[in-house]
């Protein structure tokens, strides 16, 4: 078990950080998604043969977590150890770069100066601490990309929308769907640690009136809205889509990502049986992004 000291303030979960020789680095992490109690994955590549995995697991997902990687082929495990939040949130600053998303979004670490192209282009800074969302990860890309997508193609006009963005984590989603002009943005997320964080990357965004809640989506007030974006797991997802459902007004719109290819005819059928309507679908490697409509 970890030391407790580096259990997360409010005890329940803890950063693992395995050192290892590997092979095939995309699909170790692929499989480790699936793990229960994952929170997050972070990997790096020093050397090829050898990576670093960063872990955010549920204290009680260690034990599994440890069984899953101890049963991965080619995989051996050359140290492993808790580490502080602080620790991980500061070790990958340095392979983070300003992040152009499309022609018209890119991400800009806080650290980080950056002059945009255009008057157009919308710059998001961010620091995302030991949150996830940066940007860089292929289920937030494809977020933040559809996202443009419907607003270049007049599908959304976000000055009359109000979004409900579940699953915040650093805020990433709901401060793009700020800066693209929405009428009202909510972020949600179970992980009471990230509402600091995304704040204040709000706040550096001028985006002070977006509202944040730690209040789980089934209890919400039963606001409806236009768009609801939820980048969080597959099974999660499937959990949720009912609420995630009642939580769209008619026409509106879903995305949802965080969805490993295999399971995306689960996420699709669930959606049919809550009454959502599949529109599209888009890819980056192993992940995809499923858009859906609320008959009107
Ligand atoms: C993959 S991260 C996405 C962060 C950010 N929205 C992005 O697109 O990069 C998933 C987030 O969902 C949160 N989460 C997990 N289960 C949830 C649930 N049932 N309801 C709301 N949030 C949940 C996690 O705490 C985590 O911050």
């Amino acid at each position: 078990m970890p030391e407790p000291s580096l259990v997360s303030a409010d005890n329940t979960t803890v950063v693992m950080c395995y050192h290892c020789t590997a092979t095939q680095p995309d699909l170790i992490e692929e499989m480790l998604w699936t793990v229960p109690g994952i929170v997050a994955i972070e990997h790096s590549v020093e050397q090829p043969g050898s990576m670093t995995i960063y872990a955010d697991v549920t204290v009680e997902g260690v034990k599994p977590l440890a069984t899953a990687i101890a049963g991965i082929e080619g995989l051996a495990i050359t140290q492993c150890r808790a580490v502080e939040e602080t620790d991980w949130a500061n070790s990958w600053k340095q392979h983070w770069h300003i992040t152009p998303l499309t022609p018209h979004l890119t991400i800009r670490p806080s650290w980080l100066e950056y002059t945009p192209n255009s008057p157009d282009e919308v710059v998001l800074t961010l620091d995302p601490g030991a949150a996830f969302g940066t940007g860089t990860h292929e289920t937030t890309s494809l977020m933040a990309k559809q996202m443009d997508a419907l607003r270049q193609q007049g599908t959304l006009n976000y000055p009359q929308i109000n979004v409900l963005d579940v699953g915040t984590g650093s805020g990433i989603l709901a401060i793009i769907a700020g800066l693209f002009g929405s009428r009202q943005v909510t972020g949600q997320d179970i992980d009471p640690k990230v509402m600091h964080v995304a704040h204040a990357n709000a706040l550096a965004n001028a985006q002070g009136h977006i509202h944040w809640t730690d209040t789980p989506l089934g209890e919400l007030c039963h606001t409806q809205y236009d768009l609801v974006l939820a980048n969080i797991l597959a099974p999660v997802i499937i959990d949720l889509l009912p609420d995630l459902a009642l939580r769209l007004l008619p026409g509106g719109t879903l995305l949802t990502s965080g969805i490993i290819l295999s399971a995306a005819p689960n996420v699709k059928a669930e959606a049919v049986q809550v009454g959502l309507k599949p529109v599209a679908m888009v890819m980056d490697g192993k992940w995809c992004l499923m858009q859906f409509e609320k008959p009107l």
